[in-house]
């Protein structure tokens, strides 16, 4: 069969190397896909946004299926788009992926629903918003509601903070329309934990767990990032976690979704807080997440294209998901500047080294292929990801394989995975 893959980074070309072990599959194709993606699919020069562009295309090449690996097009209906159009298509309908795409959705959904989230308020009025900060404990969360590239969250830690945050958000408009409403929150402590599930609108079956690295240096200082590392599994997902999750989160999710009359088919992405009452979610995505993908994807068993037409046919109940047993750790090789601002256009040289073995992957994120060969064309531009049989083996493992890639301004984290330390 043919594949088509939308999207470019590293999420995109995980999912683009787990459809390539699949013997369904014939040809890939990925819109617009990098240069990493180059090697295992023909990439077309089609945006992730351009609707009715790649319509015709997956219509002209008679594609079987289509994968949509990012947000902004699932949230605006491209799913919906390709189904008119009599395309098979994998990911939610725009009416279900409103729950990563509006925060106020999301946390009303939970609300009702009892699913366990943290207290919040929603608001259209930045002068309501502003009244109500006055009411609440120090420090406090406030959410653009729409997309905003990950950024949209402000932690303040005092209330001329909080105020600011709301002016930033809703009068400012930093986030843009994202900004239209609000979410101002209660602030969580505990350890966070990314659970991702394939969802067909009525079964769940969750995926091994990983945990992120979202702040920029060592020691989680720094800004917010798209994400500097992961690891899968976490140890501290532990059975009782699962237990409670399976019991209060999971299930109750998908059926909230199916009970507001909008089934989700797809990925759903958990992001958890272990806090010391129990789990909680942060936040919905509903997508792969992004270095999430290159932990989690590369350590499953089973044929992705049979997981994700269960998923599309409903017929989930019927798949058993395995896992290997074993662990993966991924560094994200950066931009020295990232995610301010950075160069682009230097050589990357060590490539080769990652010869298309099981245990070790370079998924590329910005990369560009050149007539010199292939450069960084981004922020974060490679995601160095490598197995072992346990945590500590798989985080040796991948920052020894950092060393093999060399371009000018290379930045990583060194403490991806430390947490398994504590654990
Ligand atoms: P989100 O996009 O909602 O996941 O938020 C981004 C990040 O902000 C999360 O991964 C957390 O680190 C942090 N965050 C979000 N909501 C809260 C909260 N209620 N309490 C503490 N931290 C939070
Ligand atoms: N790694 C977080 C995300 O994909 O949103």
């Amino acid at each position: 069969m043919k594949v088509l893959i939308v999207g470019s980074g590293g999420r995109e070309h995980a999912i683009a190397a787990s459809v390539a072990k699949s013997p369904k599959v014939d040809k890939i194709y990925c819109a617009p896909g990098n240069a990493g993606i180059g090697q295992i699919a023909e990439c077309v020069p089609i945006g992730a946004m351009e609707f009715d562009k790649i319509v015709s295309f997956a219509k002209e090449q008679a594609i079987d299926l289509t994968i949509v690996g990012m947000d902004d097009p699932l949230v605006g209906g491209l799913v919906d788009e390709m189904e008119a159009a009599g395309l098979r298509v994998f990911g939610p309908r725009k009416n279900a992926a409103i729950l990563e795409g509006s925060k106020a959705f999301s946390k009303d959904l939970m609300k009702k629903y009892n699913i366990p989230t943290a207290a919040y308020e929603n608001f259209d009025d930045p002068q309501a918003a502003l009244a109500y900060l006055e009411t609440v404990k120090m420090p406090v969360v406030l959410k653009a509601d729409g997309l905003a590239l990950g950024k949209g969250v402000l932690i303040c830690q005092s209330l001329e903070e909080a105020r600011e945050g709301v002016r930033t958000i809703m009068e400012d408009k930093k986030f843009g329309a994202a900004g239209n409403r609000m979410v101002i929150e209660e602030f969580m402590t505990g350890r966070e934990v990314s659970v991702l599930s394939f969802v067909d609108g009525r079964t769940i079956r969750i995926m091994s767990s990983a945990q992120d690295h979202k702040r920029a240096q060592d020691g989680d200082r720094g800004l917010n990032t798209g994400g500097m590392g992961t690891f899968s599994p976490s140890p501290f997902y532990t059975e009782e976690v699962d237990a409670f999750c399976q019991e209060h989160i999971y299930q109750a999710t998908v059926d909230a979704m199916a009970a507001e009359g909008r089934p989700f088919h797809g990925v759903i992405f958990f992001g958890l807080m272990l806090t010391q009452d129990g789990p909680r979610v942060l936040e919905y995505n509903a997508r792969f997440g992004d270095p999430e993908a290159q932990v989690v994807l590369p350590r499953m068993k089973n044929d992705i294209i049979e997981v994700v037409e269960a998923c599309i046919d409903g017929t989930l109940d019927q798949i058993d998901l395995q896992f290997e047993d074993n662990a993966a750790v991924c560094v994200v090789l950066a931009s020295e500047g990232y995610p301010v601002s950075y160069e682009k256009g230097f050589l990357i040289n060590g490539l080769e080294r990652f010869d298309g073995s099981d245990e070790y992957y370079c998924f590329h994120a910005g990369t560009k292929q050149t007539e010199q060969g292939i450069v960084t064309n981004g922020g974060r531009v490679l995601g160095v990801t490598a197995k072992g049989k346990d945590l500590k083996e798989a985080r040796a493992n991948a920052y020894e394989a950092t060393k093999w890639i060399s371009f000018d301004n290379k930045y990583m984290r060194n403490d991806i995975g430390k947490a398994i330390d504590e654990a």
